[in-house]
């Protein structure tokens, strides 16, 4: 019975890597979908999460998709939404597997942005103006979000309508980001604050650190050795 057993586990699981090589979405093999652009080289696995509205979706070369990540932009699928591409996710990008990345108006995911698993990014928001009327009905309000090339965005984090993050931000995990961050920010927490910035006067710093040191007559060094 054991060895039996064994030989059926053994050849689910042999069917099954069979099954996600050849479900996994490419370039060569996009499996029915119609992608706006998909790069050289890019690989979405399988199994994949929701993907509607891909012809508003571009894919940079060589970027590669976690299995259960959802990519889509509209409400539902087959929508007419103008046109111009409305997800566009750079080239060298790594995205953990069971995020979403839903789309309404304009996301912009730089090049050679690694994302955790189940990060979940949208320009999307109900709106509760109307007091009475379901939030679900009433028309949901849009806002751009950008992420720099050379971002890390942690496992769990949540990117809100009108987040942009400058080139090489950190996110930590489970932080729930929405607002301007520059270049070299590290976010962290609900709501997501600035934890580390970058200046090549003082390298990665906590905020305030720099205030300090210009405000301070001597700078930083003179301080610390002081101390
Ligand atoms: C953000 C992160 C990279 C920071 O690491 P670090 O550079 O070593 O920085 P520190 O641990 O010194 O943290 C810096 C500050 O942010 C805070 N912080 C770090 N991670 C945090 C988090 N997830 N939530 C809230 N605050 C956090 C720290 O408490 C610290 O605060 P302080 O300045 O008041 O002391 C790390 O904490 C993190 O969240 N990594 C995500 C890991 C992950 O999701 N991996 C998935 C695989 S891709």
């Amino acid at each position: 019975m054991s060895l039996v057993r064994r030989a059926v586990g053994a050849l689910i699981h042999r069917a099954y890597g069979a099954i996600r090589r050849a479900g996994a979405i490419t370039p060569a093999a996009p499996a029915g979908y119609r992608f706006g652009r998909i790069g050289d080289g890019v690989s979405i696995a399988f199994p994949p999460g929701a993907i509607f509205g891909e012809r508003y979706i571009e894919i940079g070369d060589h970027t590669l998709i976690g299995e259960r990540v959802s990519l889509s932009c509209g409400m539902g699928p087959g929508l007419d939404l103008g046109p111009d591409s409305i997800l566009r996710i750079g080239g060298g990008c790594s995205i953990g597997r069971g995020s979403h990345v839903v789309a309404h108006q304009s996301i912009d995911v730089g090049d050679d942005v690694f994302t955790g698993p189940y990060v979940y990014i949208t320009d999307q928001n109900h709106v509760y103006d109307d007091p009475d009327v379901p939030i679900g009905r009433q028309w949901p309000r849009n806002s751009p979000v950008s992420i720099g090339s050379g971002s890390w965005i942690g496992a769990g984090a949540i990117i809100l309508p009108g987040t942009r993050l400058g080139r090489q931000c950190v996110v930590a995990g489970g932080a729930v980001v929405r607002g301007e961050f520059p270049d070299h920010s590290v976010v962290a927490g609900v709501p997501a604050k600035l934890v580390r910035g970058y200046t090549s006067e003082l390298g990665w710093h906590a905020p305030g650190a720099l205030l300090a040191h210009r405000a301070r007559p001597g700078g930083w060094t003179e301080q610390a050795s002081a101390g």
